[in-house]
């Protein structure tokens, strides 16, 4: 038998919900594969702040570093958002992030047939939608520097960050970039703001350099704000798209909503070595955190992406993939992609009717 060692942070809101139902899901398809895994859950966020005092305790990023995967829920919530920047929950993620070097994220975007009427787009719109963000984690605007508070020469109060990227940044998270439109239908679209921003002329200029090293792929570029527009225009024109850390923050969300919903909306964090970080792209979701009415389907399928590109177990995670599917058609629907006909339940039933379908392997052959 095969086995591995996870790190599960549960984090706050309803990230224990959601990882929760999501072990259950990844330890049964796992078993069925022959893989045993052992869990080690961590504080981390506010959690961690409650529990110890920092967002992100040393012994949580070692364990993390020393396991063959992450599966974080969430972090945040209203009780910690009037903290000091180095105690924010979100600060820890951050430093998890950073500490584990995954800066390259990959936010998959599809329509699921089932959930089609669940879009806010019209059906011939958002039908067939099927595209992947690579954004970029570690660096950008979320860690340059110099960043924090003053007081201008006008004796006003100032907050700033700065948007900053090396060529050694661009150039190896355009290649994850390159190399996964390559092995999807070859189309890679730049996301930049390079009629504006210095760090984003640098960024267009790498990636066009690059270009000469992948002819298969046909690289475009596209302003940010016409991208937001494009995205809900015509989705289907993009297959994967590559950008920096806040505009991959931002569009990603955006392209949640085509899907149905960002409970819907897994990702994958890879480094260059080391273990890779799994998180659904939502967040703790406090105004819903504590009554079941999550909708774990994103943590399952961030599960699954730990499967197949943290382990390379891929028929495991085939086989989440396809038990969220037919739990979807068996019509079973959490409150925010529920629509007329389905059945409205909450995030540990539809967790338990997940699990009926890895255990009869619908679906998978
Ligand atoms: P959010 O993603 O938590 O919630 C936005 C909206 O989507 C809310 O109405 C919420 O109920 C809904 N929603 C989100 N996930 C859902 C799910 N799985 N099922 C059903 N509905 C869901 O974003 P926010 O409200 O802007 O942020 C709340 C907190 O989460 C903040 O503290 C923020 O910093 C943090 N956050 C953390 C992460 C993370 O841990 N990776 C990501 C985003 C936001
Ligand atoms: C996400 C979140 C985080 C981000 C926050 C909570 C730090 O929005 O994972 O998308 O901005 O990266
Ligand atoms: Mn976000």
């Amino acid at each position: 038998r095969k086995s591995y060692n996870i790190t599960l942070l549960p984090g706050d809101g309803i990230g224990p919900e959601v990882i929760s139902v999501a072990k259950n899901v990844l330890n049964l398809a796992g078993s069925l594969e022959g893989i045993e895994f052992s869990f080690n859950e961590m504080p981390v966020g506010g959690a961690a702040l409650d529990l110890i005092g920092v967002p992100l305790p040393e012994e949580t990023l070692t364990v993390a570093k020393q396991s063959d995967a992450v599966l974080l829920g969430a972090i945040g919530g209203y009780k910690w958002d009037k903290n000091e920047k180095h105690l924010k929950p979100e600060t820890g993620l951050l430093q998890l992030r950073e500490g584990l070097g995954v800066f390259a994220n990959l936010r998959p975007a599809t329509v699921l047939p089932q959930l089609v009427e669940s879009s806010t787009l019209k059906k011939e719109v958002a039908e067939g939608v099927d595209l992947m963000v690579v954004r970029e984690l570690t660096g950008g605007i979320y860690f340059g520097k110099p960043r924090g508070f003053d007081t201008n020469e006008k004796g006003q109060e100032i907050g700033y960050n700065t948007e900053v990227y090396s060529a050694f940044e661009i150039d190896r998270i355009a290649r994850v970039a390159f190399e996964i439109a390559r092995k999807r239908n070859g189309k890679l679209c730049s996301v930049d703001k390079a009629n504006v921003l210095e760090a984003s002329m640098l960024w267009r200029k790498i990636i066009t350099a690059l270009a000469s090293e992948f002819p298969d792929v046909e690289l475009s570029h596209m302003y940010v704000d016409n991208a937001a527009m494009q995205l809900v225009r015509n989705p289907k024109q993009f297959d994967t798209i590559v950008t920096n850390n806040i505009f991959g923050d931002i569009l990603s969300d955006e392209a949640s909503m085509i899907t149905g919903s960002i409970g819907m909306l897994p990702s994958a964090s890879l480094g260059s070595s080391g273990p890779g970080l799994f998180e659904p792209i939502h967040g703790s979701a406090p105004d819903i955190a504590g009554q079941d009415k999550a909708n774990p389907l994103a943590t399952m399928l961030s599960a699954a992406m730990l499967l197949k590109y943290g382990l390379g177990e891929e028929n495991a995670a085939t086989r989440i993939e396809m038990a969220v599917l037919d739990t979807l058609d068996r019509g079973f629907r959490t409150g925010d992609i529920h629509s007329f006909g389905h059945k409205l339940v909450g995030c540990k039933e539809i967790g338990e009717e997940v699990m009926k379908s890895v255990d009869s392997g619908a679906g998978y052959t």
